[in-house]
């Protein structure tokens, strides 16, 4: 599949999944705009990608409208498009196993009384 010439915003993009959909449309040849909150690591993803000369980065929070805007007008200066939106930033809240197993005790407890 080529995205050649294509634009891609990237929320979340320099760990994890947003890396990795960032390295992906990269290779297919996507202009890209990413973005994460914090400025050192999404610098350490953009070194790990080659510092490519047709990716923008733009640090910031998402949740904080600004920060969207600023992706859409660097997308526009830039490359003077915008074609895919990966909305991808969040967190992941992984199970704690200790407490997975305390649940079910807990519940085992509670049938066999
Ligand atoms: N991994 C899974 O198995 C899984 C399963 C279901 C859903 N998901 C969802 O997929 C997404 C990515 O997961 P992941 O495992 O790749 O997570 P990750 O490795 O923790 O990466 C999250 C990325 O989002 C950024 N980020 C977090 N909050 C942000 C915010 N408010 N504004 C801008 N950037 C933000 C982080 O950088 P900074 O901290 O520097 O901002 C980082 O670049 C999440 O939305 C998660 O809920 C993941």
């Amino acid at each position: 599949m080529s995205n050649h010439n294509q634009t891609v915003l990237i929320t979340g993009a320099s760990t994890g999944i947003g890396f990795a959909v960032a390295r992906a449309f990269l290779d297919r040849g996507s202009n890209l705009i990413l973005n994460s909150r914090n400025p050192g690591r999404l610098e350490a993803a953009y070194e790990a990608l080659g510092r490519p000369d047709n990716a923008v980065l733009v640090a910031g929070d998402v949740s904080d409208k600004a920060v969207g805007q600023q992706m859409a007008d660097a997308a526009l200066e830039k490359f003077d498009r915008v074609d895919v939106l990966v909305n991808n930033a969040g967190v992941f809240f992984r199970q704690n196993p200790s407490l997975t197993l305390r649940r079910l005790t807990l519940t085992t407890t509670t049938l066999s009384t």
